[in-house]
């Protein structure tokens, strides 16, 4: 036996052990759920080596959060479990071949659902009436939350319906709506109070308030997933998914993004359905569930010491992570905004390597308070830039400093220069800026802009600085210069074999073609390009729509701005500023001449008036239109397409798997599109 294997097992111990208290109890953890889990998982690797140092405290044979003592405890009739975990697909296909042993049949059916990111409840209904709340606690006795619980207005005080029984205890998850949890940190803000690392933490902390009145005050939101003990037996339905309808007949809110799949292929479809639509929930989850469907086959399955074996959650790669700031820089965006971004020891997020995050802003870093080298645990969301959430002050180094931001464009030199109320500092260099620039042609140069193929960072930077282009309009100019750009985009200085020098040359020939190419863009296109602060992809097609001509924008005044949809006095005022300067001005105009000739799209009334100004929210997969395709033909016909569903949306369009939109649109009685019928009212 290692003595080292000893002291990990000792120190791994007393790690997850200090983790649980400051996740459960102090609703504040230390590390990311990964890095949780990595130890967790080192932990029982030597206990099945050594099932003999296994002792009835350690953490693996009980449910974290510890019970604190000034709700008063409550014993759970059945206990509150927690469900193993897979990583990986093999350990899902691993789950699913022990369930198929096990029962000795071919197919598994299972219940598939989301894994919200809350905190386990139990909620006592006696005769119908809700008489008793609980948190998890240890899993055996869990905290009386009962008052608090009923703040929360998706929780029933009473049930409805015909089959009520005698006594049931509802199993769910108490969690925030991420909008909510935004607007509570902004309150708190305002109030200097504690601000919350993630929706997790505030709704735990939200919960485990000793005044009622402050729960109340929070939003929180909640979902039932399961059942514990009930009176008389029968009525519970044969299965799970019988279950949770019949838990919905009750009045209590269920997940509508669930279903049932038999065998692991279906199961992991629906894992990777839900991991694309995971950003556009109102809510964070970190995984499903999938649970054996038929409770015959969940008994025969049975438990083992803390978690069901008919049961597994299959969580999504980790999307926080803990490292070291290294340095703060600053850089500058297209049109001066000077943001702060960490450069980062590289740490591993959602599979992807993170060594910068930004930190948004000034005010940000100061209310973070974010040193270099802080210990910093980092997020990144989907596609979004990686950020830093916030530092662990007991791994702060001594001697750290506050950082300061500089009063000099790190480019240009230019002062920086913070307007009263705004957040945003700014480079006041403007074109005469580099970076800015740089930026400004990247973002004409943009797919969803000019889309010219091939004009990347890195060619963009090469061109600027050999002086070659300063502004778009240059980029129209280098035909002239295909030797120079030869000797400048030279893609692999060191290889000089001529066969390298032939394919560069055809490289090159591709981009000139590609900025040939982009010289008829649509006229919204060709307005967005132009990078006018506050107009957006949407702004600048409704700009056009109403126009109709470049110099009809031109020539608009402030007032003639304010006619157009959704333009207030902001916007407005951003592009009459842009188009008072000369410089902007003679860009276009210099554009025009070097042949760019913006289209505007023709439209039939019929369809446009269907569209126009209407508010559309499109949910799961259509079958032929892509997402962003859809979403683009709508615009153009002047929809506003919007993520989430309200009493304002016109109109939604489902496709496969909806989700909770279409639940949402059902319930508020918007009226609902399949792909056929938006196709036909394209016009195609
Ligand atoms: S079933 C016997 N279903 O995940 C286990 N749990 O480790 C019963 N959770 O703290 C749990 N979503 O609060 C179940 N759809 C879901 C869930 C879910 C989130 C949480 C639960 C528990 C943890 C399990």
């Amino acid at each position: 036996m290692s003595e080292n294997l000893v002291t990990r097992y000792q120190f791994l111990q007393d790690e997850l052990k200090m983790h649980d208290q400051a996740y459960y109890d102090q609703a504040s953890p230390l590390i990311s759920d990964s890095e949780y889990d990595q130890l967790y998982r080192e932990l029982l690797a030597i206990e099945l080596a050594h099932p003999d140092w296994v002792q009835p405290d350690s953490v693996s044979q009980r449910v974290s959060g510890q019970v604190n003592q000034v709700f008063s405890p409550v014993e759970h009739g059945v206990a509150m479990l927690s469900l193993n975990n897979a990583l990986h697909e093999d350990e899902v296909l691993a789950f699913d071949k022990r369930c198929k042993e096990t029962l000795d049949i071919d197919l598994v059916e299972y219940a598939c659902e989301l894994k919200f990111d809350g905190l386990a409840i139990s909620i006592l209904y006696e005769k119908g009436q809700l008489t008793r709340a609980a948190t998890r606690g240890d899993g055996a006795v869990g905290e009386n939350v009962t008052d608090n619980i009923r703040t929360i207005h998706a929780i029933p005080k009473q049930l409805l319906g015909s089959k009520i029984p005698d006594r049931v205890e509802v199993r769910g998850e108490v969690f925030m709506r991420r909008f909510d949890f935004e607007e509570l940190n902004k309150k708190q803000l305002l109030v200097q109070g504690k601000l919350f690392a993630n929706p997790r933490n505030a709704a735990a902390g939200s919960l485990r308030q000793l005044d009622p009145a402050i729960t109340a005050q929070r939003q929180l939101s909640f979902y039932a997933y399961g059942i514990g003990e009930f009176i008389p037996a029968s009525w519970r339905p044969m299965s799970h998914d019988q279950l949770l309808d019949q838990l919905a007949q009750l009045g209590l809110p269920i997940s509508a993004d669930r279903c049932i799949a038999v065998g692991p292929t279906k199961v992991l479809e629906y894992f990777h359905s839900v991991a694309q639509r995971r950003k556009d929930l109102p809510f964070d989850i970190d995984g499903v569930v999938y649970k054996v469907n038929a409770y015959e086959l969940q008994e025969r399955l049975g438990y083992i010491s803390r978690a069901p074996r008919f049961a597994i959650a299959h969580k999504f790669p980790p999307e926080q992570a803990t490292t070291i700031v290294l340095s703060i820089e600053v850089q500058v965006g297209r049109t001066g905004a000077i943001t702060p971004v960490a450069r980062l020891v590289p740490v591993v997020v959602g599979g992807v390597t993170v060594t910068n995050a930004t930190l948004h802003n000034e005010d940000e870093i100061v209310r973070k308070d974010i040193r270099v080298g802080d210990t910093v645990i980092v997020r990144r969301a989907g596609d979004v830039i990686p950020e830093i959430l916030s530092h662990i002050i007991a791994l702060r180094p001594i001697n750290t400093a506050v950082f300061e931001m500089p009063t000099n464009c790190p480019i240009c030199h230019s002062p920086i220069d913070r307007q009263v109320g705004e957040a945003i500092a700014r480079c006041t260099g403007g074109l005469f800026c580099d970076a800015q620039r740089k930026q400004a042609i990247m973002h004409f140069a943009h797919r969803r802009a000019m889309n010219i193929d091939g004009l990347g960072e890195k060619i963009i930077e090469k061109l600027v600085d050999a002086k070659l282009v300063s502004t778009p309009v240059d980029l129209y100019r280098l035909t002239n210069s295909f030797s120079a750009l030869v000797g400048l985009l030279y893609l692999n200085p060191s290889n000089s074999q001529k066969k390298d020098s032939i394919q560069d040359k055809k490289l090159i020939q591709n981009l000139l073609d590609a900025i040939e190419g982009s010289k008829k863009p649509q006229l919204g296109r060709f307005i967005f390009a132009l990078g006018i602060r506050h107009v957006g992809e949407t702004t600048a097609k409704d700009l056009a729509r109403h126009f109709r001509s470049i110099h009809g924008v031109m020539d608009a005044s402030e007032n003639d701005l304010l006619q157009v949809r959704d333009i207030g006095p902001v916007v407005a005022t951003s592009i009459v500023n842009y188009l008072a300067q000369a410089h902007q001005r003679e860009l276009i105009l210099q554009l025009l001449a070097a042949g760019v000739e913006p289209q505007v799209e023709e439209m039939s009334i019929s369809t446009e008036a269907f569209f126009l100004g209407k508010t559309v929210v499109l949910t799961g997969t259509l079958p032929n239109l892509s997402r962003d395709d859809a979403k683009a033909r709508l615009e153009a016909l002047g929809a506003k397409v919007t993520g989430s569903v309200s009493a304002k949306t016109h109109y939604v369009i489902a496709g496969e798997e909806p989700g909770s939109k279409l639940e949402k649109a059902v319930e508020l009685g918007v009226p609902i599109l399949d792909e056929a019928a938006l196709l036909k009212l394209l016009g195609s």
